[in-house]
């Protein structure tokens, strides 16, 4: 949500920054912008993508080793050139980035506004930048201090990045409730909202915590918080290749991240899982192991796809565990009084590991004595810090707006903690254990095997790519499996796309079905096999349109489905590893074939840090 780039240091500023900003897009592109030093205090915004800004500053000077830049995901104002950020103070000495939401924007500009300032923008981020000026003015005060003054007046959630054209060894950040890193160069300095911007120039890197403001001044980095107590900065050496935030030959990161999954599962079971020696490792997992173990009650919190995950991890942590699992939507869960017990077991998963609402669940249920288990994608992300312990996924930094790699990593890491914990419940028998290992080693070669279905799925997407409306339809383990599918249609191809219970369809959906509406049904062979092929029986006699995932070798649905997609067998709780991957190249397909931008659909954005 919103992306952030700042620089300091000897080299040239906009290219860095430029760059950075494309590698953060995924983040946010209703409009970008930047700010130099030179002659001045330069900026530059449009509404659009980064490449609208790039044909703004195109035969423009750029000369300035500072600068900040941003590309913008709308909170306050539609996005246009001038609610683009950076903004400018009232004087125009200063310059601000925000990645944010001010929440008591309206009384601070109201008070400012009585102070004779006037404000060109309908954003809170202006009125924030005035709101610095204002005291640094009146106080007669040093820029650090004017922004700590007014962060500690601020209600909300920001990262910024303040410039003063006053001093061109200077700049200010700080952070609360959205992300920002530190990388620490050679006498430079960079400011991102996550370190892909910054990983191609230095992989040493601070992550600032909530209420702390990092100056850079003269080439040190000093960091204290909004109360000006001095903070030792921890720095952290990150281990990301380049080449993992580059499309590599794919004409888009979705279909690279999709195309990763055996890899990503692969590392996701690296050094935790060997059935041959019958082990199962979860080293993030000890403290707190017992209690999980013993508990009586998990809830799942998550958003989006995680949660997703999340409804798939609840159906196998009750059946190989014998443990009650609620999953629960962030945003609800965070706003009404849920019951959470001293004790009791809360899982967050989240792939940015950023998200607003998931984060608000964690404190919720921590301030009621909950332990929690974070499942996040991004190391060092506000989730993984904020949960007392839990498990990367390790699939490697997921761009693509739609999540792919990083659902069947999640349910990767779900899965083998449920085992190990059914194992020392002694909810499971040794020989159920070490098959569901010896399954899981083998589920990425059948995912590899479930990609080289592509061509198959290109021709189903040509001839469904102009319907307006989808249907998706699973039972037992892939009824979550039907709402992603039905949730990487509608977010990519904005065909408008319902996922449900297969048996549910009768209590509505099926009034729906005539010739013009396609329904997928995920139907392998499973323990509601039988339960699914009537269920298509019933579709079909209202003349629908069948598109059935079926277990390879399955002859009973393809003699009544318009087309059947054949999936390799596996174990029924592992199943949505693999019947997940066409309905991911399905969504990619017609979105292609509609010429929508897959990597950034409109609206959506990659890490939801507003609630
Ligand atoms: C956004 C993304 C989704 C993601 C959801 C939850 O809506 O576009 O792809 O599933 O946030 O994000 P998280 O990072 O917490 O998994």
């Amino acid at each position: 949500m919103c992306g952030i780039v700042a620089y300091i240091g000897h080299r040239q500023a906009a290219p860095i920054i430029i760059k950075g900003l494309k590698r953060l897009e995924y983040r946010g592109y209703d409009s970008a912008g930047i700010s130099l030093l030179n002659g001045g205090l330069n900026v530059y915004k449009k509404v659009g993508k980064v490449s609208e800004l790039e044909t703004i500053v195109e035969g423009k000077s750029l000369e300035s080793t500072i600068g900040i830049g941003h590309t913008r995901w709308a909170t306050h104002g539609e996005p246009n050139d001038i609610n683009a950020h950076p903004h400018i103070s009232h004087s125009g000495n200063l310059s601000i980035i925000h990645n944010g939401i001010i929440e008591n924007y309206a009384s601070i500009k109201q008070d400012l506004e009585n102070k004779g300032y006037s404000f060109k923008s309908e954003t809170d981020t202006e009125v924030l930048v005035n709101f610095i000026e204002s005291i640094k003015e009146e106080r007669k005060c040093s820029l650090p201090k004017a922004v700590r003054l007014a962060l500690n007046a601020v209600v909300g959630a920001y990262a910024i990045v303040v410039m003063t054209k006053e001093d061109e060894n200077l700049l200010v950040a700080a952070r609360k409730g959205s992300p920002l890193v530190v990388g620490i160069g050679d006498g430079e300095f960079f400011f991102a909202s996550d370190a892909t911007p910054i990983i191609e120039y230095t992989n040493e890197v601070v992550y600032l915590n909530d209420y702390e403001v990092a100056v850079i001044e003269d080439g040190e980095l000093s960091l204290r918080d909004v109360k000006n107590v001095q903070k030792t900065p921890y720095i952290q050496t990150i281990e990301m290749e380049l080449e993992a935030i580059e499309k590599g030959g794919f004409e888009h990161f979705m279909l690279k991240e999709i195309y990763e999954q055996p890899k990503s599962i692969k590392d996701c079971m690296r050094g935790r899982l060997n059935a041959e020696e019958g082990r199962l490792v979860m080293g993030g997992i000890r403290e707190y192991a017992n209690k999980l173990i013993n508990t009586d009650k998990i809830v799942i919190n998550a958003c989006g796809t995680s949660w997703h995950a999340g409804l798939v991890s609840e159906y196998f942590i009750e059946e190989f565990c014998r443990i009650p699992v609620e999953v629960e939507y962030a945003s609800e869960f965070r706003y009404r009084n849920p019951i959470i017990n001293e004790g009791d077991i809360v899982f967050a998963i989240s792939q940015s590991g950023e998200t607003a609402d998931t984060l608000a669940a964690i404190e919720l249920a921590k301030s009621k004595g909950a332990v929690i288990f974070g499942v996040c994608n991004v190391v060092g992300s506000s989730i993984a810090r904020s949960t007392h312990e839990g498990a990367y996924t390790h699939a490697g930094p997921e761009i693509g707006v739609a999540s792919t790699k990083a659902f069947t990593a999640q349910l990767t890491v779900m899965f083998m903690i449920a085992l190990k914990v059914a194992y020392r419940r002694g909810t499971i028998g040794e020989s159920t254990y070490r098959n569901m290992l010896f399954e899981m080693e083998r589920i990425p070669q059948k995912v590899e095997k479930a990609l080289q279905l592509n061509e198959q799925i290109i021709s189903i997407a040509e001839k469904f790519k102009d319907s307006r409306n989808f249907l998706y339809l699973g039972r037992g383990y892939n009824f979550p499996v039907a709402l992603e599918g039905a949730l990487k249609l509608k977010e990519i191809s904005y065909i408008h796309a319902e996922g449900y219970p297969a048996a549910e369809m009768k209590h509505g959906p099926i009034a729906l079905i005539d010739e013009d509406m396609p329904v997928v049904f995920i139907a392998t062979k499973d323990s509601g096999y039988e339960k699914i092929v009537s269920n298509i029986q019933e579709v079909k006699a209202r003349k629908g349109k069948v598109i059935a995932i079926v277990t390879e070798g399955d002859e009973e649905v393809s003699k009544i489905a318009d087309y059947t997609i054949e999936v390799p067998d596996t174990l029924e709780p592992l199943m949505p590893l693999i019947s997940v991957i066409p309905l991911q190249l399905l969504a990619y397909h017609i979105a292609i074939m509609r010429g929508c931008n897959v990597d950034q659909p409109r609206n959506l954005a990659k890490s939801v840090t507003v609630e």
